[in-house]
């Protein structure tokens, strides 16, 4: 890919410098409209848990025992029997053995710790406690490490099925089962250490969009059905419909070209979806991108 001066994320233009340096986040900031900003305990439980998972992540603690209140447990018990029912119809059969294995449930909020342990037993990736959405750059390092830094704070109780931003429900009922899975854990080690290598802006967004529309929004083809793998698709009840039956989407095969050259918008319904023919092909078709990258990690 050709170096450019200006990259575009989300529509706009970006300096690609901002790809390859991370920043860093050392106080809770709920974004404009977060539901929980008027809540004030709400935002003081945030700020515990934020210390709190901050510490272990610098100091390489492993995710901490937490002590969930009774507002986080009917937030967990109120959303997660409705996943759980569009799981069975509509995630892929890599989501719903690694599930059953990790023993998540409706009724108690799982322990990271003791989820992370068996994950390094089976596909020697850890969880990286994280105190919120991490900037891409460090997020990858992590991955690179065969880390996966999760999130351990529950969105707001007022809107159970929403969350403007990765949460406890989010990283564990959708990035955490598929980490059982050989595959996909090597491909998303790879996306890591490749875009916390490359120097360039436009790799590292190029990875990013990769990422987006395979672990994050991906379909999968499972016996000539069409079945979600990705993230984001999986820890919404809107986003699971949106991304098979809706009108407004577009569903093409994972072309990786094309994949690398779509932008997209995170924070509304997604309009673009690509079906991976099998978790090896995305994991082949990454490699044959960091080899044409000139990326040093294979
Ligand atoms: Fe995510």
């Amino acid at each position: 890919m050709k170096e450019t001066n200006t990259l575009i994320e989300y529509g706009t233009s970006i300096d690609p410098n901002t790809m390859v340096v991370p920043l860093d986040v050392s106080e809770l900031e709920l974004e404009p409209g977060h539901p929980g900003l008027g809540d004030t305990e709400y935002v003081h439980r945030r700020q515990e848990l934020f210390a709190l998972c901050r510490r272990h992540r610098l100091e390489h603690l492993g995710p901490p025992t937490i002590e969930y209140t009774a507002e986080e447990t009917r937030i967990w018990r109120e959303v997660s029997p409705k996943l759980h029912e569009l799981h069975d119809k509509y995630a892929c059969s890599i989501y719903l053995k690694a599930k059953q294995d990790l023993a998540i449930n409706e009724t108690e909020i799982p322990q990271l710790r003791t989820i992370s342990e068996r994950l390094e037993r089976e596909t020697n990736i850890h969880l990286v406690p994280a105190e919120g959405a991490l900037p891409y750059r460090t997020f990858y390092e992590y991955i690179a490490e065969r880390g996966f830094p999760v999130t351990q704070f529950l969105r707001h109780g007022s809107h159970p099925e929403f969350t403007p931003e990765p949460d406890m429900i989010h990283d564990c009922l959708g990035h955490v089962p598929p980490l059982m899975n050989q595959d996909y854990a090597e491909l998303l080690t790879l996306i890591g250490k490749a875009a916390a290598t490359t120097p360039h802006g436009d790799q590292v967004l190029a990875l990013k969009r990769f990422s987006w529309f395979s672990i994050e929004f991906g379909l999968i083809e499972e016996a000539g059905e069409t079945k979600v793998f990705g993230a984001g698709i999986l820890s919404s009840t809107g986003e699971i419909p949106h991304s098979l039956f809706s009108k407004d989407a577009t569903r093409r095969p994972f072309v990786t070209e094309t994949v690398i050259t779509t932008d997209y918008d995170p924070s509304q319904m997604q309009k673009d979806f690509f079906i991976a023919p099998s978790m090896p092909f995305l994991r082949r078709e990454l490699e044959a991108l960091v080899h044409r990258f000139g990326i040093p990690v294979l």
